[in-house]
């Protein structure tokens, strides 16, 4: 069966589909995405990514130019046509077409593509074992709260992650705190055995599963700190984890050439794997 991908109106095979050589998305990266995740046919979270994804649009004055139940009957319909139980849904907006021109044109109409593709939870294998990250100076512009498809610099990081034999960047601030990850947020439990993540602003993206976790953590009455930690401190942290719509809740047990704690993925964040896919399972949507 060859995929199917929803582009400005129309459902086509996916080496049929493509865009405009003036896209703006495609010429300046003058657009923002989501990946929301599936389980058994359903969303996971739907209306944070899509509240999200109208925060992105909203913050470069893109027009959503469809309502959101337009938009959630196309997102509904390209999983439909994919058959995708378990899997992601891959949705962009830009600001259309346009003649290159760097201001804002007068008229164009925001361009819509959505994708869906089946795809595994991380196997047991990540879960039991752990992956290693390396730490890399963040290069990024001032507002990675934004969504954005302008993702050159956290390409260059995951990049950089797999030629050193790690499977993510922890990218790092010159006051030597971590941001996040190239594609995913950080996290430590400190030595006091409170879980640390840096709290929302212009340098991370809001995670949704951050929040998610949150939420799941403060109900099991986990010690939650909201801050930035430094390099060090994650080093000589007694657990390390990383989050995303993807990798979900996935152990950290190197950073660089540090092993964390005894290499093993800690006690809360293996109960956090749990709960979280648990989560997962059940509350879809
Ligand atoms: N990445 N930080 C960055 C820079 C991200 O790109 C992502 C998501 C996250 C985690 O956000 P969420 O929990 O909402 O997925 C944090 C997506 C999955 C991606 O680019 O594929």
């Amino acid at each position: 069966m060859s995929r199917i991908a929803y582009v400005n109106g129309r459902y086509l095979p996916q080496h049929q589909a493509a865009v405009h050589v003036e896209d703006r998305g495609y010429q300046f990266a003058d657009g923002v995405y989501e990946v929301v995740a599936a389980r058994h046919g359903t969303l996971v979270d739907a209306e944070a990514h899509l509240d999200r994804l109208e925060y992105s649009l909203a913050e470069l004055h893109i027009a959503m130019g469809r309502s959101r139940r337009a938009l959630e009957f196309v997102i509904g319909e390209t999983m439909r046509r994919n058959r995708v139980r378990e899997g992601i849904v891959y949705i962009q907006m830009t600001r259309g077409v346009a003649r290159r021109d760097h201001a804002f044109p007068v008229t164009s109409r925001t361009a819509l593509v959505v994708m869906a593709r089946s795809q595994k939870p991380p196997s047991r294998q990540v879960v039991e074992n752990g992956l290693k990250v390396i730490t890399t100076p963040d290069n990024r512009w001032g507002r990675c709260d934004i969504k954005s498809v302008s993702l050159l610099a956290n390409v260059l990081v995951k990049q950089q992650a797999r030629e050193a034999g790690a499977q993510e960047g922890w990218m790092v601030r010159p006051d030597g705190t971590v941001s996040e990850g190239s594609s995913t947020n950080a996290w430590i439990v400190d030595g006091e055995g409170k879980l640390v993540t840096r709290d929302v602003g212009k340098a991370i993206l809001a995670g949704i599963t951050r929040r998610a976790v949150l939420a799941l953590a403060e109900r099991e009455k986990l010690e939650i700190v909201e801050r930035p930690f430094t390099v060090a401190e994650a080093k000589e942290a007694r657990e390390a984890f990383m989050t995303s719509t993807s990798a979900q809740v996935s152990p950290v047990v190197q950073i660089d050439d540090s092993v964390i704690a005894n290499g093993k993925p800690g006690h809360l964040t293996r109960l956090l794997v749990e709960i979280y896919d648990n989560y997962m399972r059940t509350a879809g949507g």
